[in-house]
């Protein structure tokens, strides 16, 4: 095992809760469990060829309700106030968990006969509860999308420049906005009801993985519709990436020149738009970096590279565009995200995410998915 791979199992194996099953993303900072951190350390386990990857993408499917719905957290501990509910999160996060089953069986693990049918219950509450009458799924908070303090989402905060704190109080404010469900899930908000372009295309992505564990067309066909909206609704051509689509409230941020942007590249069959993409990837002036890949272009007023959310390059993102630059077969772009990655996980101490500019870490150091560093070849 290289050094780098073992470095990776170091960290895992430090955040490790072996009665939980999963591994909380920094036990500090984020002491408890997280949807989509969770799916990435599948990953990563199943690339240092570890069966924990299993157990870890079971837990959080455990906070799964009747309905389909997965929380975005599950508490250890105390409750955190992420809605009604005492013991988990009324919000949902990226659906990874699709991707992460391809990835642990391809990776020649047997999954547990439970697993792909809780994952077609919740990509279902997805498709069935989470539309808006144009066919795009609908976020109901920052935290849904796992970028929290995005650009995006400054013209919903009321920003025309950042601040965290304003961030925090809006985020707390969007709690008490959120109509939930009999279950206490979130369903729909009277301030902030975003189509965002990086979500919708992680949904159409986890259908797609869906339909090849389980050869059933339905999610192929799912996965070709919502696809070819965002194709239709969320193209951007003046910057040359797709865009979200605001609700309820929400506007012109909805633009800013973010990574989330590049995200359906996993899903679109357009080359053009590809194409356009794909370049911006490798470009010095927009996303491309000495520790590559920034979250917001280089020349964009709102960049900076320190700030969480508002530049820095993160291990989960390098990774699904990876994912993505291997389905167009650029191999180039591909090759130099793993270089990126690998330095900077190295560079920057594992950490949460790293100024592009220099590698130096920033956020919760180490903190679990930067152990994605050891999927690359
Ligand atoms: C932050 C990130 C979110 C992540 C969580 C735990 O809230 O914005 O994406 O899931 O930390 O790492």
């Amino acid at each position: 095992m290289t050094a780098l791979r073992a470095a990776c199992r170091t960290v895992l194996d430090a955040s490790w809760r072996p009665t939980d099953g999963f591994c909380p993303p920094n036990p500090t900072v984020y002491p408890h469990q997280w949807l989509w951190d969770s799916c990435f350390h599948t990953i990563a386990w199943a690339a240092l060829g570890d069966r924990r990857g299993v157990t870890e993408l079971g837990s959080c499917l455990r906070g799964q309700l009747p309905s389909g719905f997965v929380p975005h957290m599950r508490y250890l501990g105390p409750t955190v106030d992420r809605g009604p509910l005492p013991d988990r999160s009324s919000y949902t996060q990226p659906p990874i968990y699709a991707h992460a089953a391809r990835v642990l069986h391809e990776a020649g693990f047997a999954l547990p006969v439970e697993t792909l049918p809780a994952i077609g219950r919740a990509l279902e509450w997805l498709w069935r509860d989470r539309r808006t009458d144009d066919g795009l799924v609908y976020l109901v908070h920052p935290w849904e999308s796992g970028a929290d303090d995005s650009p995006r989402w400054d013209s919903w905060i009321g920003l025309d420049s950042y601040d965290r704190d304003s961030y925090r109080d809006v985020d707390r404010r969007l709690v008490t906005d959120t109509v939930y469900d009999d279950d206490g899930a979130a369903r729909w908000s009277h301030s902030f009801v975003a189509a965002p372009a990086a979500f919708n295309a992680l949904v159409a992505h986890a259908f797609g993985e869906l339909a090849h564990l389980t050869d059933d067309s339905m999610w192929a066909d799912r996965s070709a519709e919502l696809a070819a909206s965002i194709d239709r609704l969320l193209w951007h051509d003046e910057s040359g990436l797709w865009q979200d689509g605001a609700i309820v409230g929400g506007g012109s941020s909805v633009a800013v020149p973010t990574l989330d942007g590049a995200l359906p590249l996993l899903v679109t069959d357009d080359a053009e738009k590809a194409s356009r993409v794909l370049d911006q990837l490798l470009d010095p002036a927009r996303f491309a970096a000495p520790y590559g890949l920034r979250y917001v272009w280089a020349d964009h007023p709102r960049y900076d590279p320190d700030a969480y959310w508002r530049g820095p390059a993160w291990p989960q993102l390098n990774y699904l565009v990876w994912v993505a630059a291997r389905r167009w077969g650029r191999d180039d772009l591909a090759a130099e995200i793993a270089g990126w990655s690998r330095a900077a996980a190295v560079r920057s101490g594992f950490a949460e995410f790293w100024n592009p500019e220099t590698g130096a870490g920033r956020g919760a150091i180490p903190q679990g998915w930067a152990a994605l560093a050891a999927v690359y070849p």
